[in-house]
């Protein structure tokens, strides 16, 4: 199962990166602004430090909303490094944006995916990634873990390739049910990986043979 981190802050990505578990990184516009980033050059611009820090792939939305301008702004993403990912909204022309760049050999993620439907489409179109946002499913009281196994099974009966990235998650369940269902990929908040440390046990057990070797020292 592949980590990829759903956040535009440089300092919580490369707490990630440094624990050696990091497989990539997610940003929205949302997570942009909430960081300060705004702007199309300096947007540009904190994807390439992104991308510097981690070494894996990295997706960076298109804002456009039609066929043309979805394939202009996704070609100048690209460009800008080689772990760029194209994020494209499950829409009708990001669904034909998909195929176009998918045919041209660049990594897609079809982003706000919330029904099994949604995610055939993704996978005739040929995304590299298709995001169901689980968190978002739960809070209008719809089994956002359901979502993800449904997928599985289609993608399973078919043999698609796309992989199955669990978006919105919000904390360290979602993390391990995501796991038992056989996401491929999961995007969390820093907390929904370093979360998954933590255990008082762990901490009992390691403070008792601390205290008993320096017994003898
Ligand atoms: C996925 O790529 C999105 O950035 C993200 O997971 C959305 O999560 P949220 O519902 O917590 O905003």
């Amino acid at each position: 199962m592949k980590f990829f981190i759903d956040t535009a802050n440089l300092e919580q990505i490369k707490e990630a990166q440094d624990m050696g578990i990091l497989d990539g990184v997610t940003t929205n516009p949302s997570l942009m602004a909430k960081e300060g980033i705004t702007g199309t050059d300096n947007i540009m611009k904190h994807y390439v430090n992104i991308c510097n820090l981690v070494d894996g792939d990295v997706s960076a939305e298109v804002i456009a909303t039609d066929f043309e301008g979805m394939v202009r702004e996704g070609e100048a993403l690209a460009e800008l490094h080689e772990q760029i990912v194209v994020k494209l909204p499950m829409i009708k022309d990001g669904v034909k944006a998909c195929k176009y760049f998918s045919d041209k050999g660049i990594k897609t993620n079809m982003t706000l995916v919330f029904s099994a439907g949604q995610a055939l489409l993704a996978a005739k179109a040929g995304a590299t990634y298709v995001s169901p946002f689980i968190g978002r499913l739960d809070d209008i009281s719809t089994d956002g873990l359901n979502l993800i196994a449904e997928i599985r099974m289609i993608y399973d009966n078919y043999g698609f390739e796309t992989e199955i990235l669990a978006a919105s998650v919000r904390h360290t369940m979602h993390v391990i049910d995501c796991a038992k269902l056989g996401a491929d990929v999961m995007t969390g908040p820093l907390s929904s990986i370093t979360g998954l440390l933590k255990h008082p046990l762990t901490d009992i057990g390691l403070e008792q043979f601390l205290a008993d070797y320096n017994k003898g020292n």
